[in-house]
């Protein structure tokens, strides 16, 4: 396994000079586009990583993921998704006409902004510090790392620029689709957005998930096998976003990306895979990142379907 990283990393870093950088959040423009990494952790809880693996980036998207789990945990699968869809969109991951035009009554899934907006909204916790005190507490179980935590510049580089998440949130509060203060809620979005991971957290994260909720390094039940399946097939459906049917005919794996350039994988009952490429597609994917991930499923046929 350890080979075949190497070689993926060095046969696609010639990928990393198509695409660009993030530039919306400003602080993101600061990566390195060449920078590749990826992680393998098997349900045996054996780790392997080549490349830039070991690099911080934010989670970005990826922490969708998390405030899902969360959201289902805090309040039920019922009340969840009677505020947001389980559809993909076929728009882009921050697209105002999809709420408005097309399905106002609930954004379309919990993987583009709107949605995550609103499962952010259904997090338990008095106050934003104790919500994403629980998001942080619950993304350090599932990674098995004690340092996770919010990089602070990318938070304010957020918070300065989320025009459209705040459009996007003040919209469903003019519907009656988010309870509580607007600028709280899109605080904590923007924080979880912000929090700091590498390849092998992320990996973590998707082992986890592909063990039907049971972290493969100490046997700990974190999720039960429904919701872990839940968030699997919203991943495979919308994860990618509008690049969700040819990611999932090409590779076949439920992944989620994020900005940032990382892509969050679970193989179901095989395995976690991490990648790390900030150089990213006109849909927000990393380039680097999908290569990587197509070799992958290729070379150990690890598409479900
Ligand atoms: O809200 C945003 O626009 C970013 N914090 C996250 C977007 C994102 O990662 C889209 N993913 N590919």
């Amino acid at each position: 396994m350890q080979n075949l990283l190497k070689g993926i990393i060095e046969s696609n870093k010639i990928y990393t000079k198509e695409g660009t950088v993030a530039s919306y959040i400003p602080e993101l423009g600061k990566a390195n586009k060449e920078d590749l990494g990826v992680c393998v952790v098997t349900l045996d809880g054996k780790e392997f990583m080549a490349g830039d693996a070991e690099k911080n980036f934010t989670m970005q998207s990826m922490s969708k993921v998390i405030a899902l789990i969360l959201a289902i945990l805090d309040n039920g699968k019922k009340l969840v998704f009677s505020k947001v869809g389980m559809e993909p969109t076929g728009d882009s991951f921050n697209s105002i006409t999809s709420l408005e035009v097309k399905h106002p009554e609930r954004p379309f899934n919990p993987m583009i902004n709107a949605g995550a907006i609103a499962t952010t909204a259904l997090i338990s916790g008095e106050t934003d510090e104790e919500k994403i005190e629980n998001i942080l507490s619950f993304t350090r179980k599932i990674t098995g790392n004690k340092f996770i935590a919010v990089n602070e510049e990318v938070y304010r580089s957020e918070k300065a620029t989320g025009n459209r998440n705040r459009a996007l949130a003040y919209f469903m509060k003019s519907n009656g689709l988010l309870e509580g203060d607007v600028e709280s809620i899109l605080d904590v979005y923007f924080k979880q957005c912000s929090i700091e991971c590498n390849c092998r957290d992320i990996a973590r994260i998707g082992a986890m998930l592909a063990n039907d909720g049971v972290l493969p390094w100490s046997g700990e039940k974190v999720i039960s096998r429904e919701v872990s399946r839940i968030v699997k097939t919203i991943m495979v459906t919308c994860g990618m976003y509008d690049a969700s049917g040819e990611f999932a005919v090409g590779i076949g794996i439920p992944a989620k990306s994020g900005v940032g350039g990382g892509i969050l994988a679970s193989v179901p009952r095989r395995m976690g895979i991490g990648v790390y490429g900030p150089s990213l597609d006109n849909k927000g994917n990393s380039i680097g990142g999908i290569k990587i991930l197509k070799e992958l499923s290729d070379e150990l046929d690890l598409s479900i379907f």
